[in-house]
C-alpha cells in the first residue's frame, strides 16, 4: 500500500493510526505515551482520570484536572516528540473546564464525541490545539461542520468516524445498529467523506478523516483506506497490551471473552454502549438498582434518582479489575484477542505501508 500519512495542524503523523480514547482509566499517559512513541497518535481519556487521586470524591473536577496534567506529562516523558491528545466527552459536566485544562496543559489535539462538540472552537480559541469531532452518521457530520462554519468560521482539523463495531458509547440508536450492516455502513462513510470535502474546499485545507470500529488487522486497515479515509482509530486492540493503563484482570477479560459474551447495553449516558456481559449486567437486567458510592454529577444526561447504576463507579471498577461490579466496555470484535502483547506488536501487526 502506498505510503499514505496525514498531518494534524502541520505535525506529520508517521503512522496513520490514532489510539482511541478509553475511559475510565484505560487510556492514560502510559498507553498514550507508548503509542505516540511508535509514531502514531496517543490519546488520553479525560473521563475521570483523577479516580486514583486522594481527594477524588471530595473534589472530582480538581482531581481530574490535576490528573490530566500528570498523565500528559507522563506520556510526554515516554514520547518527547510524539503527538498526544485528550479524548473529552461532550456528555460530561464541566466539559469546558476539561477542554481548557487540556489546552493549558499543552495537548496537541482534542477529540470529542458522546454528543456533538458544538462550542469546542470557542473553548480552544487563541491556542494551537487541533480539534476533532467524532461523528457516526452523515447527518451528524453535516450538523457539526455546518455549525462550526456558521458560528465560528472554522472547520475541523481532523474528523473521526466511529462505526457500529466501536466500543464504549455508540453514536447510534439501537435500530440504526441493526440497519448499518458493514456494506451499508461503507456507503455512509463515503457520504461523510463527501460532506468533509465541501469544507476542505471552502477552507482550502485537508481535513484528515479517521475511521474507527472493529479495525483489528491489516485487511481491515486496507479496507478502510480503500473507502478513502486517511487513517484508522484503534482502541480495543490496545487494551490487551502491557502498556494499557487498566488492571491485568480487565485485559484478561478481553482475552477470555467469547463472541456471544459481547452485548449492547444501556448506559446512564443515554446512548447504547457495547460491553462484555457480567454480573452487573445480570443485576441491571433483573431490575436491581446499584446506588452510586457518591454522585459526582459527572454526566448531564444521568438522573441519579433513577439510573440503574452509576457509570463512573462501574467504569472505575473496570479499570481496577473488579470485574463483577464493572461495566466492561469493549469493541465488537474484542473477543478476537488471544494474548497480552505490546503496543509495538499491535502497531506492527497492521503492516502499514505493505500490500
Ligand atoms: C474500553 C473502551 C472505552 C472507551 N471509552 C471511550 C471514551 O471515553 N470516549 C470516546 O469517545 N470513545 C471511547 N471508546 C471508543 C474508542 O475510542 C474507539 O473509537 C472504538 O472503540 C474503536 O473500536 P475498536 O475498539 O473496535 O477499535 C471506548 C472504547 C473502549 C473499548
Amino acid at each position: 500500500m502506498e505510503r499514505k500519512t496525514f498531518a494534524i495542524r502541520n505535525k506529520e503523523v508517521k503512522i496513520p493510526l490514532l489510539q482511541g480514547g478509553m475511559g475510565v482509566g484505560i487510556s492514560l499517559g502510559g498507553l498514550a505515551g507508548a503509542v505516540a512513541k511508535e509514531g502514531a497518535v496517543g490519546v488520553i481519556s479525560a473521563a475521570q482520570p483523577g479516580y486514583r487521586e486522594p481527594d477524588f470524591y471530595q473534589n472530582p473536577v480538581e482531581a481530574n484536572k490535576r490528573a490530566m496534567r500528570s498523565e500528559l506529562k507522563k506520556a510526554r516523558e515516554i514520547a518527547p516528540d510524539g503527538i498526544i491528545g485528550f479524548n473529552i466527552m461532550v456528555a460530561m459536566n464541566y466539559y469546558e473546564d476539561y477542554v481548557r485544562e487540556a489546552v493549558n496543559a499543552g495537548a496537541d489535539l482534542i477529540v470529542s464525541g458522546a454528543g456533538l462538540p458544538a462550542d469546542l472552537p470557542a473553548y480552544v480559541k487563541g491556542s494551537d490545539v487541533a480539534i476533532a469531532p467524532i461523528v457516526s452518521t452523515e447527518k451528524s457530520a453535516k450538523v457539526i461542520l455546518k455549525y462550526w462554519d456558521r458560528k465560528y468560521k472554522r472547520t475541523a482539523d481532523l474528523l473521526v468516524i466511529e462505526g457500529p463495531l466501536a466500543g464504549g458509547h455508540l453514536g447510534f440508536h439501537i435500530k440504526q445498529l441493526e440497519e448499518f450492516t458493514p456494506s451499508v455502513y461503507d456507503e455512509e462513510v463515503k457520504k461523510i467523506l463527501q460532506v468533509v470535502k465541501t469544507y476542505e474546499e471552502k477552507y482550502d485545507h485537508k481535513i484528515p478523516v479517521i475511521l474507527a470500529g472493529g479495525i483489528r488487522n491489516h485487511e481491515d486497515y486496507v479496507h478502510a483506506m480503500n473507502l478513502g479515509v486517511d487513517g484508522i482509530q484503534v482502541a480495543s486492540r490496545f487494551v490487551t497490551t502491557v502498556e494499557c493503563d487498566a488492571d491485568e484482570r480487565y485485559k484478561m477479560a478481553y482475552v477470555q471473552a467469547k463472541e456471544e459474551d459481547i452485548e449492547i447495553v444501556k448506559s446512564p449516558v443515554g446512548m447504547p454502549g457495547r460491553a462484555i456481559h457480567n454480573k452487573l449486567m445480570d443485576k441491571v437486567a433483573s431490575g436491581i438498582r446499584v446506588p452510586a458510592i457518591k454522585c459526582l454529577n459527572c454526566i448531564h444526561t444521568c438522573n441519579p434518582a433513577t439510573t440503574p447504576y452509576c457509570i463512573t463507579d462501574a467504569l472505575i471498577h473496570a479499570a481496577k479489575g473488579e470485574l463483577d461490579d464493572a461495566l466492561l466496555f469493549c469493541g465488537g470484535k474484542a473477543y478476537e484477542a488471544d494474548h497480552i502483547g505490546t503496543v509495538k506488536e499491535v502497531i506492527d501487526s497492521f503492516r502499514f505501508f505493505e500490500d
